[in-house]
Order: structure tokens, then C-alpha cells, then sequence
């Protein structure tokens, strides 16, 4: 990465709590996902400052609702409509998801690549999520050809503030990032992981915008996440990054050890 418009590192950031977030995309069964849950449970010590999310199929959230120890672990969903009520049909409304989840990934790169999700839905996903008390985890994140265009910036910017634009004053503060640049998702390749310098470029830069549009405060506040082929081997490096508040894990979520891995090595990088 390189070309980043804000010079001097901030490193301003006052959040102690890590999140680490398992987004399971279009995997596992109803019942496999409560077998996996069951066993994270009995493995996943309840932490204040180290926040575990799983986020399985629509499908599995109410039984897992039921089922999960939410001082252990938390859910979310993958995605919902910005509707509350009405004729979308298969579709489900965060005001559907209220008492259910806690946290709804919005916007994430396979949402808009594959969904055709605009700035406008993710905006309205966005304001929804607040609207039933639902902390969204806006995502964002350039693609390969946008970043061998110079244009990691701009679409960052746009996909930050396009995402937050009808957030008020008083909710920005109840929002998290994620940043997944679409390069890096579920690579084999190491060649292809983003480097601790590239992440470390974004988070300064939308914490920097933040601090623009908001103000300083609200930048220093709000937790950015990274996602993009975390695995145990560099999930240490990662967690390490000034300004990173935790991760959004694909693959290395659906392999219990590695993900319980992931977890432990948070729990060193915070002690
Ligand atoms: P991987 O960890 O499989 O690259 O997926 C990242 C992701 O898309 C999480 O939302």
C-alpha cells in the first residue's frame, strides 16, 4: 500500500476491548452449527474485554440465540433488510433480528460484488441496524483492480461515508469498520495477505476521515476490525497492529482449533 494521504501516524485509539469475530458466510447445518457453538462454549472463558462473535446462516441464529452464553459469545447476522415490515419476500428485517443478534455484518465485499449492494443499501442497512439496536459492522475494502489503480482511498472514503451518512451524532459511537480489502479475502497465497503496514495505512486513514467528518473523539472510539485470510499464524501480527480493535475471520472460523487459536493468541496480544 502505499501513497496513503495522512502522513503522521495517529495511534490515537483508546479502546481496550478486542473483538474477535467468526463469520461463518454459507456454511454448516443448523445442527452443525449448534454442535460447533456447543463446543466453543465449552472452551470460550467469558472476558470483559475480549468480545467473541460468531455469525452463522440466518437460519441458525434464533436456535443459536437460545442456546448461546451471550457473556461467552455473541451473534450476528450476516445481513439484513432495511425494512422492518412488508412484501420483500425472503427477506429478514433487523427488526425481525432484535433480542436475536447483537451485531449484523453489513456491506460486505461478497454482499456487494455478488448482491449488487450499493452505498444506499448499505446506508440504509446501516440506520436500520441502529434503529433496533443492532451494532452494524460496516465493512469495507478495495478491490484488486481498484488498488492497482491508485484508488484505495477514494473507495474507502466513499464506502465509509456512503455507509455512515444517515448515522446521527449520538449513534456514530455505537458503530464498528471493518476493514476486508477483497484481495486478501481466503487467499492461500502468502504473497497475497495484507501486510501489517498496509493495514495499518487504512486504519490510520479512517480514523483520520472519521476525525474529519466527526470529530475526534468519535475517532478514537470506534473499534476497526481487520478480515481478510487471518489464520493462527498471523492472527498475532495482525492483533498487534496500533489502531486495530479486532478481527473478522472467514475460513479459519469454521476450523474449531484454529479459531479457538485465534482467540487465545488475542487474549496474549491483550495481557
Ligand atoms: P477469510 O478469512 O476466509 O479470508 O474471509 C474473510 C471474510 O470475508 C470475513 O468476513
Amino acid at each position: 500500500m502505499n501513497n496513503c494521504p495522512v502522513g503522521e501516524s495517529l495511534c490515537y485509539t483508546n479502546i481496550m476491548k478486542t473483538y474477535i469475530v467468526g463469520n461463518w458466510k454459507m456454511n454448516f447445518s443448523v445442527g452443525e452449527s449448534s454442535v460447533y457453538l456447543h463446543k466453543l462454549l465449552q472452551k470460550v472463558r467469558a472476558a470483559r474485554d475480549l468480545k467473541i462473535v460468531v455469525a452463522p446462516s440466518t437460519i441458525a441464529l434464533q436456535p443459536l440465540s437460545l442456546q448461546t452464553d451471550r457473556k461467552k459469545i455473541r451473534l450476528a447476522a450476516q445481513t439484513a433488510n432495511p425494512h422492518d415490515f412488508g412484501a420483500y419476500t425472503g427477506e429478514v428485517s433487523f427488526t425481525q433480528l432484535r433480542g436475536i443478534v447483537d451485531y449484523c455484518i453489513i456491506g460486505h465485499s461478497e454482499r456487494r460484488h455478488i448482491f449488487h449492494e450499493t452505498d444506499k443499501d448499505v446506508r440504509n442497512a446501516v440506520a436500520a441496524a441502529l434503529r433496533n439496536g443492532i451494532t452494524p459492522i460496516l465493512c469495507i475494502g478495495e478491490t484488486e483492480t481498484e488498488r492497482t489503480f491508485g484508488e484505495t482511498y477514494d473507495v474507502l472514503r466513499d464506502q465509509l461515508l456512503g455507509g455512515l451518512s444517515q448515522v446521527s451524532t449520538e449513534d456514530i459511537a455505537k458503530v464498528m469498520i471493518a476493514y476486508e480489502p477483497v484481495w486478501a479475502i481466503s487467499t492461500t497465497s502468502d504473497a497475497r495477505l495484507a501486510s501489517p503496514d498496509d493495514i495499518s495505512a487504512v486504519t490510520q486513514f479512517i480514523r483520520h476521515t472519521l476525525e474529519d467528518t466527526y470529530s475526534k473523539k468519535v475517532a478514537s472510539e470506534i473499534p476497526i476490525l481487520y478480515g481478510g485470510s487471518v489464520r493462527p499464524s498471523n492472527a498475532g501480527a495482525y492483533l498487534t497492529i496500533p489502531d486495530i480493535n479486532g478481527l473478522l475471520i472467514g475460513g479459519a472460523s469454521l476450523i474449531g482449533e484454529q479459531f479457538l487459536d485465534i482467540i487465545e493468541t488475542a487474549r496474549r496480544v491483550q495481557s
